[in-house]
């Protein structure tokens, strides 16, 4: 039976990026470039799916690894043509086409990928080559037509004649071939170029010269193809896809105020007329539910926020769940695990850390509640801290159902505040307080009259 397999390259390190991570590794809208290639294969379908690694090829096989890939090894970096020779034995037994693509390629898509493979198909073709015109071909290699249109070779651009190199039509790196000619077509090759590298690209003059069916495919959008060598590479790429998700969003019904200002990740969810103010960046798995209102300059990390909440100006939220109609900050920072259920309020300078906050509960200014669970309806005070850390463990504290927390109170933990309950202002709170009960610390105020005056004539004599 006729199969498909596809080999992704990803081996190399990536010179040009100046970096001490794999080039693969580098992210575009939050995912490892290799890992935006791999989803758009998966959606073909292939019967054996390769990625040929080689730079920290476990970091990369760690972070990008998806059920069904096999990985191969590449041990030594000596060209793309090596590369595809080192995913060979994975395709022993194969009889068919396979996809070369590149790893660093973090726009392509499957549409045009499944477009290429099927035109490949149709015309009965031993090697197609993806290419595309550009007005700045820059280092990309150079597609040579005969005067009569059929594709003849590649050329690198440093292996170029001036000539050869002012051809706009250039290779995206993109291959379907026959199993058969291109495992004996890589036997052949030669490292003789400037590079002194096995080319896969030698390939297409040798399937020419066998004079077998070789097709250059052109295809138009020039960010689906780009690859990505260099930061700069990696900006533009980066650029070009944050307007394509803002686009996504807003025809979604999404408003962006300022939509060149919001940044958002590849596995973010936003929900129906949910507004979203400049300079809110939306990261990692975020999901946003319908009507909710981000003022801006929010940083929104793996949270996920219900329908109708207000997340007010300034707002970091890491780990974090906010229910319906929560109300945050301005300036509030959620760590990991926090949860405000429907209706809870957590204002100004408030920082939450693991901690379960009640429905209808307010904390609105400057508090710390770390490690703590609270009831529903309760009142934080300004000033309110939980005292969770005695330098080496983390304690509890919880707090009831209409706890009154005046301000500037201490919550020594582990404690229990029951229900009910009433702490005085500025009261440290060492010991469990039964349901309905008043706790303050007992003490006077010292009033010594006079005493400015005579502090400044003392100090005045010193001088
Ligand atoms: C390659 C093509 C060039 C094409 C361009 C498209 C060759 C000789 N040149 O050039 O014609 O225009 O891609 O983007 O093929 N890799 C390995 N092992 C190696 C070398 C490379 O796995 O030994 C991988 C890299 O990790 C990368 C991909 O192959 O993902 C392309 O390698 P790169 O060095 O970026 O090739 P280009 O110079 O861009
Ligand atoms: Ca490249």
């Amino acid at each position: 039976m006729e199969q498909f397999g596809v080999v992704v390259l990803a081996a190399g390190l990536g010179k040009r990026m100046r970096s001490a991570q794999a080039k693969v590794l580098h992210r575009l809208a939050g995912q490892p470039l290799l890992t935006r290639v791999l989803n758009a294969i998966q959606r073909l379908h292939p019967d054996m799916l390769v990625a040929v690694v080689g730079h920290q090829a476990d970091e990369v096989q760690r972070q990008c690894g998806t059920a069904g890939a096999a990985f191969a090894l590449q041990k030594e970096q000596r060209g793309t043509g090596d590369a595809v020779r080192a995913a060979q034995p994975h395709f022993t037994h194969f009889h068919g086409n396979i996809l070369i693509v590149c790893g660093d390629t973090p726009l392509l898509t499957t549409t045009t990928l499944a477009q290429f493979v099927q035109q490949h198909r149709e015309r009965q073709a031993t090697l197609s080559v993806l290419t595309i015109r550009l007005d700045d071909p820059a280092q990309y290699g150079r597609v040579i037509r005969t005067s009569d249109g059929q594709v003849r070779k590649i050329v690198e651009a440093r292996d170029a004649t001036a000539a050869e190199r002012a051809v706009q039509e250039i290779n995206t790196g993109i291959y379907c071939v026959r199993s058969d000619f291109l495992f004996s077509a890589l036997q052949q090759l030669q490292p003789q170029n400037a590079q002194g590298e096995y080319y896969l690209t030698d390939i297409v003059a040798q399937a020419v010269t066998m004079n077998l069916p070789t097709y250059a495919v052109l295809t138009h959008d020039p960010n689906e193809v780009g690859g990505i060598n260099s930061r700069e590479d990696l900006a533009m790429m980066e650029k070009a896809r944050q307007i394509q998700l803002r686009q996504q969003w807003m025809a979604a019904g999404v408003t962006l105020e300022d939509p060149d200002t919001v940044y958002i990740e590849e596995d973010v969810t936003i929900g129906q007329d949910t507004v979203i103010g400049p300079n809110t960046q939306l990261r990692g798995k975020t999901t946003i539910g319908e009507r909710c209102r981000i003022d801006g300059s929010a940083y929104i990390l793996d949270s996920t926020i219900g329908n109708d909440a207000h997340v007010r100006f300034s707002v970091v939220l890491n780990e974090s769940e906010l229910g319906d109609h929560s109300d945050v900050g301005p300036f509030a920072h959620l760590r990991g695990g926090t949860v405000l259920a429907p209706r809870a309020e957590i204002g100004n300078f408030v920082e939450v850390k693991k901690s379960r906050i009640g429905e209808h509960t307010k904390a609105k200014h400057l508090a710390y509640i770390g490690d703590a669970e609270i009831g529903r309806d309760a009142n934080i005070g300004a000033g309110t801290i939980t005292c969770n850390y005695d330098g080496f463990h983390k304690h509890k504290t919880t707090i009831g159902d209409r706890v009154q927390v005046g301000s500037d109170t201490t919550l020594v933990a582990p404690i229990t505040i029951h229900d009910d309950v009433y702490i005085a202002t500025a009261t440290t709170v060492r010991h469990d307080v039964p349901a309905g009960a008043l706790v303050f610390n007992a003490r006077q105020e010292h009033v010594r009259e006079g005493w400015t005056a005579a502090k400044r004539a003392k100090e005045a004599e010193k001088k």
